[in-house]
């Protein structure tokens, strides 16, 4: 294996008193680069924490604490040593983690007591409850973790030379548009179905007036304002109406899913993506919308490279009833969530879905321009795996 660069770009998070800023600052000396200390661009903005704390509240601190997380986690800075707050911000967070290495430096109890008595911290009396409070976060977000109480360097460079451990062992992958190439099917479906009901729109018509119609008509089911088997003639009542022509709406729809059913059109790079996560254990599920007798055929295609797959007409419910979710967890089994992401293109069923779920999410956006309220946003499967 090739050998583990030294020089990464690194975050250091740990209790007040673990050396969190010492330890950047002798990175940075031996490997070079630049290292930032978040509470002292605190202090250089708005003066000592002590007085912060006093004057305007912790809540007040930590929003401004997580925007300098943000802004650091994103500038060319290679080392930043955070506040020992800083777990607390997810945002803060979300954002070190997609851009470096998240090190967690410890020292037992004794040691940081020790070692913050004399500061002016606002809580360092409070170091038993904030421990206790923290410890789970800063595990979950370590991707190293190296004891401060010898020599942290040489600690941390030993850490360093191993690959991180992943940071989420579950996917719930989305399919259509995200590992399934939903956009090819869906034309050649419609152009083959209206070929063969003999429509007499031109087929670039036909395509375009059922590429703008089906979004909306999706959303209606994720919001549970239709059925599914509303959905599938509603979809092309409204083609009707769309081109002004007569349409047998069932017999176009059995059409339309015969056609659909025969492709197996995958994404550029989706079958490398699924086999790179399995290759470092992590388990990915599909997670879709799709429409039953659709998807049994066409996840075929990808059927070698998953764990499993949960299409919503079986599991009873749709993305985002939460629902969903949880039938889907109950049929895992021992899902851990704090170790569960959800990947997926769509903000309202994927994202939407995870969030009240309680799970990570990370928004595909190829185009990189939707907003998103996402932990994540990636435009590639391999940012995507950097990220887990
Ligand atoms: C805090 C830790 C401090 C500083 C502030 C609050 C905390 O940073 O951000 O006093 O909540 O644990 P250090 O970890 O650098 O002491």
């Amino acid at each position: 294996m090739a050998e583990v660069s030294l020089r990464k770009k690194l975050a250091l998070i740990g209790a007040m008193g673990s050396g969190k800023s010492s330890l950047a600052r002798r990175y940075v000396q031996k490997y070079g680069g630049s290292s930032l200390d978040t509470d002292a661009e605190f202090v250089r903005r708005h003066g000592a924490i002590a007085d912060f704390f006093d004057l305007r509240g912790e809540a007040e601190f930590r929003k401004i604490e997580s925007d300098i997380l943000v802004e650091a986690a994103n500038s060319d800075i290679d080392v930043i040593a955070t506040g020992g707050g800083a777990v607390l911000s997810k945002v803060g967070m979300s954002a070190l983690r997609k851009t470096r290495e998240i090190v967690y430096l410890t020292a037992p109890f004794d040691v940081l007591e020790m070692r913050i008595k004399k500061s002016a911290r606002p809580l360092k009396n409070d170091l038993a409850r904030v421990m206790e409070a923290r410890e789970p976060l800063y595990l979950k977000y370590a991707d190293y973790t190296v004891d401060s109480s010898e020599d942290s360097l040489r600690s941390l460079e030993q850490a360093l030379k191993t690959p991180r451990t992943n940071r989420y062992d579950t996917v719930l992958c989305d399919a259509d548009d995200t590992v399934l190439d939903f956009a090819a099917t869906m034309k050649n479906s419609i152009i083959a179905a209206a070929r063969r009901e003999k429509l007499s729109a031109p087929s670039d018509r036909v395509y375009a007036a059922y590429k703008s119609l089906l979004p909306s008509v999706w959303e209606r089911l994720e919001r549970n304002e239709i059925t599914r088997e509303q959905l599938e003639t509603e979809r092309f009542a409204l083609l009707s109406e769309a081109l002004g022509e007569k349409i047998d709406v069932s017999r176009m729809n059995e059409t339309y899913t015969d056609e659909m059913r025969r492709r197996r059109d995958v994404r550029d790079g989706a079958i490398e993506f699924l086999k790179a996560l399995r290759a470092r254990g992590i388990k990915v599920y599909i997670v879709s919308n799709g429409i039953a007798r659709i998807k049994s055929e066409q996840l075929k295609a990808i059927e070698d490279h998953i764990d499993g797959a949960f299409v919503s007409e079986t599991v009873g419910f749709n993305k985002p009833d939460v629902r969903f979710f949880e039938r889907v967890e109950s049929e895992i089994g021992g899902l851990d969530k704090d170790r569960t992401i959800v990947f997926g293109d769509s903000e309202t069923s994927d994202i939407s879905g995870g969030i009240v779920f309680g799970v990570d999410t990370c928004l595909f956006d190829t185009t990189g321009s939707k907003r998103s309220a996402a932990d994540y946003r990636v435009t590639s499967y391999a940012e995507f795996l950097d990220l887990v």
